[in-house]
């Protein structure tokens, strides 16, 4: 059976369902302020719990072969702190983990994560990643860039339902690595029991381009004469959660950078979607 923490979540959430489709039995640690209808009319096993309760990952840990983990506090807030969930909710999911027994564990980290970054969250999620490697497990670290979903969809949709401006952090025409939500699971599912995905880190990446470019494919997929407004690093674009201006001041600054890794989709048996075919597709009328 398969355990996936983060289920709730975006990319947990596509995951646990493409699971269950392909008649595997999944458990989900959730909790009852989350709507968790969708997984339980999906077939999932609902384990209420919380990574900050040590009792109910215990539990939820008991008979589990495999461990998906997504979960992040980054966007929760609140008690769901990066310190609560990201370090010691995951360092407690590791200690039950190992003493149930469970054999292998994937996890989502993302690329430019490391121990002495300047950002809580990627150092947080370097410790579980290093932890992960020293624990007895079989495990499979997973790597992404910026999904779209948040930088393009989010990022620039949010800013053109105020006006024709997007505010962008650092130099426009810096380029970054980004992939779509939909091939990280992709990525997750085929690693799961792939024989070159034990004890590994793999990065994910389908193209790299600067927001110059993305704002101009968005341009004339909507028809709309826009506009790109640099603030420097550091600065916050008004209305953005601060994990978002701070990792984007992160990477304006070196802390990522362009990436694309043809190689993994085509081991891995998937097809990148491209971020000029994501724009048009997320923001394209046709
Ligand atoms: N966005 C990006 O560009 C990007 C890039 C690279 C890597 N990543 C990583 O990809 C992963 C998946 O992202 P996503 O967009 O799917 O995240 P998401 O939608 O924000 O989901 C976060 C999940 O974590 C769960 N969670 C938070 N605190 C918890 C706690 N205390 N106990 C148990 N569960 C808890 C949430 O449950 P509730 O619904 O109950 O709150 C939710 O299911 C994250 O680890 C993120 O760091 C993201």
């Amino acid at each position: 059976m398969d355990l996936v923490v983060g289920a709730t979540g975006d990319l947990g959430g596509r995951i646990t369902r493409r699971l269950l489709e392909q008649g595997e039995q999944v458990r989900v640690l959730v909790r009852d302020t989350s709507d968790v209808s969708p997984l339980k009319a999906a077939g999932a096993e609902l384990a209420f719990g919380d990574l900050r309760e040590i009792l109910t990952v215990d539990a939820a840990c008991k008979g589990i072969d495999r461990i998906i983990s997504t979960a992040t506090g980054a966007s929760r807030g609140g008690d769901d702190s990066v310190d609560a969930v990201d370090r010691k909710g995951h360092a407690t999911l590791l200690r039950c983990a190992e003493s149930a027994g469970v054999p292998r564990i994937v996890y989502v980290s993302a690329t430019g994560f490391k121990s002495d970054s300047p950002v809580d969250l990627a150092r947080a999620k370097a410790t579980t990643a290093e932890a992960i490697r020293s624990s007895g497990l079989s495990y499979t670290i997973l790597q992404p860039t910026f999904f779209m979903e948040s930088w393009i969809g989010f990022v620039v949709g949010a800013q053109l339902r105020l006006g024709d401006t997007v505010q962008v952090i650092g130099d426009p025409a810096r380029r970054y690595g980004f992939v779509a939500v939909e091939n990280v699971a992709d990525l997750v599912l085929s690693v799961l029991d792939h024989p070159d995905a034990q004890r590994a880190d793999i990065p994910l990446s389908a193209g790299s381009c600067s927001y110059q470019q993305i704002v101009g494919w968005i341009a004339k997929a909507i028809d709309r004469d826009l506009q790109v407004h640099s603030v420097p690093p550091s600065s916050a674009i008004e209305g953005f959660p601060p994990i978002l201006n701070e990792l984007w001041s992160f990477a304006a600054t070196g802390g990522m950078g362009p990436l694309t890794t043809p190689k993994v989709a085509e081991k891995f048996g998937f097809e990148m979607i491209r971020p000029r075919a994501f724009v048009q597709d997320f923001f394209g009328t046709d």
